[in-house]
């Protein structure tokens, strides 16, 4: 579905990604974790098409099309949805226009409001937000966890095929942790040919997405990739002692 092949890509002439490849089948939930600064969300907004970073060579390709020239709103369209790490408030749009006008063009077509505003009313009881949520400004005066389920109302009414979490469970009580991956897995397990990258520090969300593959992310690049038990240790002992107990078993 996702192929990136021998990213690099600069910002501000500092090389943030550096020879990055991954390859994302249909179906499959892959992790990126790595320590602050490594370039993860650099890589998810990348993926996006933010137009900051300068990519260098490489290609992205998705679905069998290389998307490096494509705008952002495009690449929406062909179904990739980037949950933001930090998503934004816009004053003066109301929530329910902006997901409306969102999918009307992700769909090219009008889509009813009577039947748009059954299906939002059913999902934001979903995710646990109010009618009165919907008619605010996008995010404005949201709490960071009701940001971070706003962020999953917009991707179940818009059914994307690509889903990118950069920090989904940041900010998240255990109650809305278990709300958003609840929310995300029934969606995973009940659409076809969806695949979701996760990028996160902890392990507990995984509680909820049941990853295939986690890798860890360093210099630009994945260094390592595992199962869920990578992402188990690194909770427990680190990066650096990962390393370290991984060359001590190598060696005996
Ligand atoms: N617009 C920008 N201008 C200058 N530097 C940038 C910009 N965006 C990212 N960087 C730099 O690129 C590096 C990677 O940032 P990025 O946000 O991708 O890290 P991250 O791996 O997501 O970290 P975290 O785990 O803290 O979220 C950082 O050193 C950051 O300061
Ligand atoms: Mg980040």
């Amino acid at each position: 579905m996702l192929q990136i092949n021998n990213l690099t890509v600069e910002i501000d002439n500092k090389k943030i990604l550096d020879n990055f490849n991954i390859d994302i089948k249909p179906n499959t939930i892959h992790v990126i974790m790595g320590p602050n600064g490594v370039g993860k969300s650099t890589l998810s907004k990348v993926i996006m098409g933010d137009k900051n970073y300068n990519i260098l060579s490489g290609k992205i390709i998705f679905n069998n099309e290389e998307i490096n020239l494509i705008p952002t709103y495009e690449r929406a369209r062909k179904g990739i949805f980037l949950c933001f790490q930090n998503p934004v408030e816009i004053e003066g749009v109301s929530n329910n226009e902006m997901i409306r006008t969102a999918l009307n063009s992700k769909l090219d077509k009008h889509v009813g409001i009577y039947d748009f505003i059954k299906q939002i009313e059913k999902s934001s009881k979903e995710v646990k937000l109010t009618d009165e949520m919907l008619k605010r400004g996008v995010n404005v005066g949201f709490s960071g966890g009701e940001k971070k389920k706003n962020e999953v109302l917009q991707l179940k009414i818009l059914k994307p095929k690509l889903i990118i979490l950069d920090e989904i469970d940041s900010g998240l009580d255990v109650d809305s942790l278990k709300v958003v991956g609840e929310n995300i897995m029934q969606y995973y397990n009940e659409e076809d040919n969806v695949s979701i990258l996760i990028i996160t520090h902890y392990p507990r969300i995984l509680n909820y997405l049941k990853p295939d593959y986690v890798h860890v992310m360093k210099g630009g690049k994945l260094v390592k990739t595992g199962d869920i038990t990578l992402a188990y240790d690194i909770e427990k002992l680190g990066y650096d002692r990962v390393d370290i107990i991984e060359s001590i078993d190598k060696n005996e």
